[in-house]
């Protein structure tokens, strides 16, 4: 099993630079196989999220080639089988094949085991969205059988601005025949990139970054060459480590706007941010002030920011609150935060920190992505020596993070134990 192992109490600076975003690769890659030609994403972020969908092209026959951050991707001599589950179960975002084999094929099977620890997450968005466009879903343990004889536009309106079945809808319809709207679409960037790489591919779709979209379907899609925007996740979660413990900390390589919610939280808490074309610079806050924050879709503030975010609070001056409206289970970091020398009280879906207290070193566990990034600052700005097991929840979606931790001046290691 791997651990990372910290050494706290320091203070970082110096420049990290962003990867491209796992929550648009993991949408890209899927939605290449609607190109009967070869399809190159570049700036991919070498994650094992993304090699777990490289193994699923691979599993139906799909040319796929990576070279550095760059993927390239033939489907013409592709296989439509059912993908099992030892491999949709590595990811959850392994059901935007389901949107992309529909709207390929007109026929996709294969096993996904849903939900996830933060939540239950269900699909049900999803496969309104498919039958909407005139699919037929039979699922039982977990194997979903979606078919239509023709995909036809419709209009949709999703109930919740779903990141997951706005694009899984987007890549059913782009094929269809006839127009589908989608009302009440999420507008994260990462839609707005998807979106870029089917219209590069020849596809129709307007809206895209806003509550609606428009999609014309078209006969066949072909090449093209797309860059997947910055994570602005873990550009946040930088910028969060430098309100914590940096001096003069660089994150560049984002978009600024992306991480506007997360950016005018930490001024208001009296973090000196400067906001450059396409970098920020953080400096830790002598005495930050408590704030109260509230999750909710883009451009609120992002649900992924709130478990690094409460770790910041810790150190704020007063009493924070901080309310999760997006998944009902987001606040498992929370017992380690406590015990890490936090003082956190959960009721409901609000966490109220009151700060700041000292961090003493201690043995944790990352029971999710995000929740394991928390633990990382929280380690990072602790005194003495914090081990954190469950590593690969972390490596799955922030890449080289112990080399970028060691070149801004973090005492971090990985180990096998
Ligand atoms: C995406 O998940 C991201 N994952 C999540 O990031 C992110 O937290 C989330 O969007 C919200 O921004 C990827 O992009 C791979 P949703 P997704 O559909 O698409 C409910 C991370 O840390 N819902 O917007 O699954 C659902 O239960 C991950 O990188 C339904 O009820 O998010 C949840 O409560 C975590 N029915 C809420 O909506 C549905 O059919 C948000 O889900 C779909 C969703």
């Amino acid at each position: 099993m791997k651990i990372l192992e910290i050494e706290g109490g320091k203070t970082l600076s110096g420049t990290v630079r962003i990867s491209g975003a796992k929550n648009s690769a993991v949408a890209l890659i899927p939605a290449a196989i609607l190109s009967d030609e070869e399809v190159t994403i570049c700036n991919v972020p070498e994650i094992t999220d993304i090699e777990a969908l490289c193994e699923i092209l691979k599993y139906l026959h799909a040319d796929v080639s990576r070279t550095n951050d760059s993927i390239v991707i033939k489907s013409n001599h592709m296989e439509n089988r059912e993908i099992p589950t030892n491999l949709s179960k590595k990811l959850r975002a392994s059901y935007y094949f389901m949107g992309a084999l529909l709207g390929k094929y007109g026929y996709v099977k294969m096993r996904f085991p849903g939900g996830c620890s933060i939540g239950a997450r269900p699909i049900n968005l999803h496969l309104k969205g498919f039958e909407a466009l005139g699919a037929t879903i039979k699922e039982q343990h977990n194997c979903y059988l979606v078919e239509a004889k023709e995909l036809k536009g419709a209009n949709i309106y999703l109930d919740f601005a779903s990141v997951g079945a706005t694009l899984n809808i987007m890549l059913a319809a782009v094929k269809a025949k006839g127009t589908t709207i989608i009302d009440n679409a999420a507008k994260e960037p990462e839609i707005v990139n998807v979106a870029t790489l089917l219209n590069n591919m020849g596809a129709k779709i307007t809206g895209a970054g806003t509550s609606t979209i428009k999609i014309q379907g078209v006969s066949s899609l072909g090449s093209c060459f797309h860059e997947v925007i910055p994570d602005r996740i873990e550009a946040g979660t930088y910028i969060i480590l430098g309100a914590c413990c940096g001096d003069h900390l660089k994150i560049e390589n984002i978009i600024p706007e992306h991480v506007e919610a997360l950016t005018s939280k930490l001024q208001e808490a009296g973090v000196p941010l400067e906001i450059g074309i396409d970098s920020i610079t953080v400096t830790k806050a002598k005495k930050p002030k408590a704030i109260q924050v509230r999750t909710q879709t883009y451009p609120g503030f992002a649900t992924d920011f709130q478990q690094p975010f409460s770790v910041f609070l810790t150190q704020c001056e007063g009493k924070s609150k901080i309310e999760e409206t997006i998944y009902e289970n987001r606040f498992m970091h929370i017992p380690y935060l406590t015990q890490l020398g936090a003082d956190i009280r959960v009721k409901n879906q609000t966490a109220t920190i009151i700060g700041p207290t000292p961090l003493i070193g201690s043995s944790v566990v990352a029971t999710d992505l995000r929740a394991g990034a928390a633990l990382v600052i929280a380690g990072l700005i602790a005194e003495g020596k914090t081990q954190i097991t469950n590593v690969e929840h972390i490596v799955r979606g922030y890449e080289q993070i112990v080399e970028k931790l060691t070149n801004i001046g973090a005492n971090i290691k990985e180990r096998e134990i």
